[in-house]
């Protein structure tokens, strides 16, 4: 990354917090160890916990510790040029909040978190999956939701976010038995123009865009949720300004 053209943003929303001076970068990747993740040794204080499930390259994580600088943050992704980019970005505002690693959400939230040891989950724009044969590989089935309620701790938050309506449609009806949802009508407030970089591009594209901030039940409601094999229509995109 060009560091000079670090605030230029994407598609002309900045990128949110300031550069500082190279000598007061911080070091913000993290190589998964492969045991459970150690948040009191690693940020060297007891505090709120943030996860970004799928952060892509990190911008709503920077953002929320930015903006939150009470709270610890981890941002994950399989894809190792996407964590980069959010490593790099959070190394020049000088974050010592924030962590950065290449790693599979599921593995994760399974073998890096305990129980109760979280108190924000974040998902944006998980992957909808279009092809026949792929409907497996969504993020959020049943059981993930079910980990999610058990790795937060009460009361704590499960923020979704999509521009998939067939994903919507599931989620609003699958989260339900371990959530509390209020939808988001509107775009966030501490990010009109979006919190990621999905959200700005699906805006571009003339997308809308579906948000739900979910409260943890104390206890699951009984009844049944069905696996997402919903059909996902892959989005046919409007031009800006176009019909
Ligand atoms: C559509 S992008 C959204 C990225 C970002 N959340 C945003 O809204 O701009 C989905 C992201 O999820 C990541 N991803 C997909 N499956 C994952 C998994 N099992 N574990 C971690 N990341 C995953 C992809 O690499 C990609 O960066």
């Amino acid at each position: 990354m060009n560091p000079s053209r670090d605030n230029d943003g994407e598609f002309g929303v900045p990128f949110p917090g300031r550069t500082v001076p190279r000598e007061q970068w911080t070091k913000t990747g993290f190589r998964d160890p492969g045991t459970p993740f150690d948040w009191k040794g690693i940020f060297g204080r007891e505090a709120p916990r943030v996860v970004d499930l799928g952060c892509g390259n990190g911008r709503y994580l920077i953002g929320s510790a930015v903006a939150r600088p009470d709270r610890d943050h981890v941002g994950i992704d399989v894809v190792q040029v996407a964590i980069d980019y959010g490593a790099q970005r959070a190394n020049r505002r000088a974050l010592r909040n924030v962590r950065f690693v290449v790693g599979d959400a599921v593995t994760w939230m399974y073998e890096r978190f305990a129980p109760d040891a979280l108190d924000e989950v974040h998902i944006y724009h998980p992957q909808p999956y279009y092809e026949p044969g792929e409907a497996g590989k969504r993020l959020l089935t049943p059981e993930f939701l079910e980990r999610t309620w058990t790795v937060l701790r009460p009361g704590g938050l499960l923020v979704l976010q999509t521009d998939n309506k067939s994903y919507w449609k599931y989620l609003l009806a699958a989260v339900q038995k371990f959530f509390e949802p209020e939808l988001i009508r509107g775009p966030w407030p501490d990010a009109p123009l979006g919190r990621t970089r999905r959200e700005i591009q699906a805006h571009h594209k003339g997308l809308a865009v579906w948000r739900m901030q979910a409260v943890r039940r104390e206890v699951p409601l009984a009844v049944a949720i069905p696996p997402p094999d919903f059909d996902a229509n892959r989005p046919q995109f409007r031009r800006r300004g176009g019909k």
